[in-house]
């Protein structure tokens, strides 16, 4: 039985460990309708993990727990990447590490490229784990994901990371020439809170 986000214990506090500003404010909007007070990982000075799990999956519940663990309150954290089929499913969760520590996705999407050179399989999807996480150790995790096509040279400038490259399946643009809401409803990342909010907020104790 999948436990349920109490409004009631800790006030409805939820740290989001992430210490990206833009990603704990997507995520206050996102919970909004359900009386959650989101506190980040870093107003509470709460440190950031290392990400040595292998998988998406693994790699959220190491950060939900540890935020958990650290401050006392449920936890919510997230982690997603591009799996390319023609590379056995790469980068995946080395998604942002292709960057390099200048965050240079322009070098990493011209990596793909490269190493796909040849392969006749264009398909890729995205891929988000989204883990929240309690102080008791207790845990509920859903993945969310799209489906779609690599697309070369890169198209549009919204977005972020390897948007540029990535047309989902039944669409015409790629996510970077999309308006943001557009993307937002399709988006993996949309998938799993469709998933955590259907069975950890909406209707419940919480609701
Ligand atoms: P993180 O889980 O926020 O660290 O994201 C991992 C990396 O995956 C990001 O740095 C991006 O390179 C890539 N990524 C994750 N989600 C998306 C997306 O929606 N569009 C483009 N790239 C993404």
């Amino acid at each position: 039985m999948a436990r349920r986000f109490d409004t009631g214990t800790g006030g409805g506090r939820l740290v989001i460990a992430s210490h990206n500003p833009g990603k704990v404010r997507e995520i206050g909007e996102l919970l909004q309708p359900w009386r959650v007070t989101v506190v980040s990982a870093g107003s509470l000075g709460l440190p950031e993990p290392e990400e040595t799990g292998t998988t998406f999956v693994a790699n959220a519940e190491l950060k939900a727990h540890a935020a958990a663990q650290a401050s006392g309150l449920p936890a919510l954290a997230d982690d997603s990447g591009l799996e390319v089929a023609a590379l056995g499913g790469a980068p995946g969760v080395y998604s942002a590490r292709w960057g390099g520590p200048a965050k240079d996705f322009a070098h990493a999407m011209a990596e793909v490229e490269r190493r796909m050179a040849g392969a006749a399989d264009r398909s890729a999807r995205f891929v988000c784990a989204l883990t929240l996480a309690w102080p008791d150790g207790h845990a509920e995790t859903f993945l969310g994901t799209v489906d779609g096509t690599l697309v070369f040279p890169p198209r549009g400038a919204s977005g972020f990371g390897y948007d540029p490259i990535f047309r989902p399946l039944g669409a015409d643009r790629t996510f970077a020439e999309m308006d943001p809401e557009s993307k937002h409803r399709i988006s993996h990342r949309a998938d799993a809170f469709r998933r955590l909010v259907a069975t950890c907020f909406a209707g419940g104790a919480g609701g």
